[in-house]
């Protein structure tokens, strides 16, 4: 791993402090930040919740959170006490006006240094936070608000939050979280395309034949059945990650690392997304939801029987075929899948290459294959370029596809940080390129909020797929129809 610089001293309010996100996530990134030395002096995390408890009783919590979340061995009691001495909580209530002030005397004196609210609450309760802060007169020159995902649930709502939001903060101030930009093999994207001059000429038309993006999860909707039902996979999955994913494989190159020359290209090719309208939808989208069946050898329940016998039209799983409608990607379809209770974890990205224009090898003309760049984003993040090459021999001339391929995990010899880890030292540092800008999130509602219009008025229902396989066959068909087929499959 990289040499770790520390921050300078910090403040970060976690307000939903108690909840899942903070528990699961939040905490131990930051416990691992801490425990390298990014943290020093008197650095804060100061957890906020509508519920109430005794600062011993938050670090109990905390502490058994820990040692369930963070992987074996990985917990010290040595390096739990020096964290917990940087965590304190309070109570607050953000509709009641009264509640504030524990906070207001916890932050006062510590107006120099910076100031993080990080909202990982439910998303209604954004704007009336934010109004809190800025009324009790918590915003400092330094300070910086995080913003969870799902920032709305359409365009019209997202406006709202980020209306309200911009009432009380300025837009350089706002980090929206999509945590997948801080994975490392979406940031080495970046370094694949432009710290590399290999693939620049031929990442185009009349190059690439298409490309296909793959996040598939083994695990169920689980105990957010409820909520999900409201939700389902395409504003949950494609809205964000894999739309910011298709961002970071199209986008032209940026003038620099300056973030808002990274957002400007990433926001055109949100804008030349091209719409999926009624008459299209049925041909360039499933739906899917995923009933009972067995994933390694267990046997699960279908979505239906965890919401609990109800009727459900709730998609957990989703594929598209899109286009892009600039010159670059013109006629080159980026084919998108993500489900739940799929065969597997597995998230990549392949980038297929044209066929040969003409093969020499008339006796081997079917096993020429072209050429495939494979990003793998998760489990084993790696790079593999697909090429053909001889089989050894002294007689004919057999070809085979063989791979170049580089695990990182291999190469660089350490264990990957989690996403959070690494968003929340950006935060800290206030460098916001790995955070959606406004305009991005309302340009992905707007590509997404057509589908789902199309879907409603074409009354597109969603189709069974057995858990633990690739999603529905209607799946398969989609590339089918185009003469190509799943990667991830095979
Ligand atoms: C979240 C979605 O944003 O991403 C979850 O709300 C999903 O439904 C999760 O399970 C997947 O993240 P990862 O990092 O496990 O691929």
């Amino acid at each position: 791993m990289g040499n770790f610089v520390p921050v300078d001293e910090f403040d970060l309010i976690i307000f939903g402090g108690t909840g899942d996100l903070a528990m699961r996530k939040l905490l131990p990134a930051l416990y691992h930040r801490d425990r390298d030395g990014q943290f020093v002096g008197d650095s804060r995390i100061i957890a906020a919740s509508r519920s109430k408890h005794s600062r011993k009783q938050y670090l109990e919590l905390v502490e058994s959170a820990l040692k369930s979340n963070l992987d074996e061995g990985d917990f010290d009691a040595e390096q739990w006490k020096t964290f917990s001495r940087r965590i304190h909580f309070t109570h607050v209530d953000a509709y009641a006006h009264d509640s504030w002030e524990a906070l207001k005397k916890l932050l006062s004196g510590k107006e120099d240094r910076i100031r993080v609210a990080y909202l990982a609450t439910a998303p209604a309760v954004f704007g009336t936070t934010a109004k809190g802060l800025k009324k009790n007169g918590l915003i400092t020159k330094k300070m910086r608000i995080v913003l969870e995902k799902p920032l709305g649930h359409d365009l019209k709502s997202a406006c709202e939050v980020n209306d309200a939001i911009g009432k009380c903060f300025h837009e350089n101030q706002i980090y929206r979280i999509d945590h997948y930009l801080g994975k490392e093999t979406v940031q080495n994207l970046l370094a694949l395309r432009f710290a590399n001059s290999l693939f620049e000429p031929l990442w185009r038309r009349g190059a690439i034949d298409h490309v296909q993006i793959t996040v598939a999860e083994d695990l169920g909707v689980g105990n957010r059945v409820e909520y999900f039902d409201k939700i389902g996979t395409l504003r949950d999955m494609v809205q964000n990650h894999l739309l910011q994913l298709v961002c970071m494989v199209a986008m032209e190159a940026p003038s620099s690392l300056h973030h808002d020359a990274v957002r400007d290209e990433k926001i055109k090719v949100l804008r030349a997304l091209k719409p999926i309208g009624p008459d299209r939808v049925r041909e360039n989208t499933v739906r899917g939801q995923y009933s009972p069946g067995a994933i390694n050898g267990e046997t699960v329940d279908g979505y239906l029987n965890e919401l609990g016998g109800a009727e459900s039209e709730t998609e957990t799983f989703v594929a598209v075929k899109l286009e892009i409608e600039n010159w670059r990607w013109s006629n080159v379809p980026f084919y998108l899948r993500t489900g739940k209770r799929m065969t597997r974890k597995h998230s990549e990205i392949v980038v297929q290459f044209q066929d040969v224009p003409h093969s020499i090898f008339p006796e081997q003309q079917y096993n020429v294959k072209p050429n495939r760049l494979t990003i793998r984003l998760q489990p084993d993040e790696g790079v593999k370029l697909s090429v053909m090459a001889k089989q050894p021999g002294p007689g004919g001339f057999d070809l085979r596809s063989v791979s170049l391929d580089l695990s990182f995990e291999e190469t660089f010899g350490v264990q990957y940080p989690d996403a959070y880890e690494r968003l929340l030292m950006e935060v800290l540092r206030g460098n916001p390129a790995l955070f959606m800008r406004r305009d991005e999130v309302e340009a992905a509602w707007h590509w997404v909020d057509t589908v789902i219009e199309s879907w409603e008025s074409s009354r597109q229902n969603v189709e069974s797929y057995v858990s633990g396989t690739w999603g529905p066959s209607a799946s398969s068909l989609l590339l089918d129809r185009d003469g190509r087929s799943w990667y991830a499959d095979k």
